[in-house]
């Protein structure tokens, strides 16, 4: 069963516009999991616009599903992780001064920096999954640099999704087997959404999880957050 990881970044950036503490990101993190979600993504940045470090803090002892962090692993990235010990931790390559992730990890090129830091994460007792642009040498590499899953960077497949559905899903399905048969974990994630989700999992069943954020916030602010919820559930064939 593809589990769903709720990205509560959104719901920081609303609350960061006006300071203060409303929209309530810990509320909010407790109520994904009450209407179903099976996990929650966090990607705190170096500027803090939109988690910060101590909503991770606040969020850790109150969720009870899968907490999963995301991040540039800079020396402060990893400490916040050595304390926190989330159960997984999402590597993304992205600089600070980026909006969003829009690139995954060439694994190849930067195999001996993964190698170091993965082992710094699992000595932590985090699973480890590396955000990648979705290829087979990233995926080959990915075992090489110690990872346990790797994150499909999805945003390609949105893009075409819209052209061609079925040419968009063919290189995610040869990279999942790929991961599938080296005996990575598979997890997807970036500008999924109710139009493109079901078409990618039902394509690539034995995806592990997929994070959505964007999307599905989005989407919270017309079908509110429980029923937006249940509606991701749908579209991942899980009866709610
Ligand atoms: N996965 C990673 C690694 C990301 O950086 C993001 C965006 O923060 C997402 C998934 C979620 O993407 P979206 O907000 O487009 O659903």
């Amino acid at each position: 069963m593809t589990q769903l990881s709720v990205n509560i970044n959104k719901i920081a950036t609303i609350r960061n516009a006006r300071g203060g503490k409303y929209p309530d990101v810990a509320e909010a993190a407790k109520n994904c999991e009450r209407f179903g979600a099976q996990g929650i993504t966090v990607h705190p940045r170096p500027d803090e616009r939109h988690i910060r470090y101590s909503d991770v803090h606040e969020i850790k002892p109150l969720i009870t599903t899968e907490f999963n962090i995301e991040g540039y692993p800079n020396e402060s990235f990893l400490q916040l992780i050595e304390t926190i010990k989330p159960h997984q931790v999402t590597l993304v390559p992205d600089p600070p001064d980026v909006l969003t992730s829009n690139a995954g990890w060439d694994t190849k090129a930067n195999q001996s920096f993964l190698n170091t830091v993965i082992a710094r994460i699992h000595e932590a007792g985090c699973r480890c999954s590396i955000f990648v642009d979705t290829n087979l040498i990233n995926t080959e590499y990915a075992i090489q640099c110690g990872a346990d899953r790797i994150e499909m960077y999805t945003e390609p497949y949105a893009e075409n999704f819209v052209k061609d559905k079925k040419l968009a899903v063919k290189p995610f399905l040869e990279t999942a087997k790929l991961a599938q048969s080296l005996g990575l974990g598979i997890n997807a994630g970036h500008d999924l959404s109710l139009e493109n989700l079901a078409w990618f999992c039902d394509n690539i069943p034995f995806l592990d999880e997929v994070s959505i954020g964007h999307a599905l916030i989005s989407d919270a602010l017309y079908y509110g957050l429980e029923n937006t919820i249940q509606m991701y559930l749908r579209q991942l064939n899980q009866k709610t």
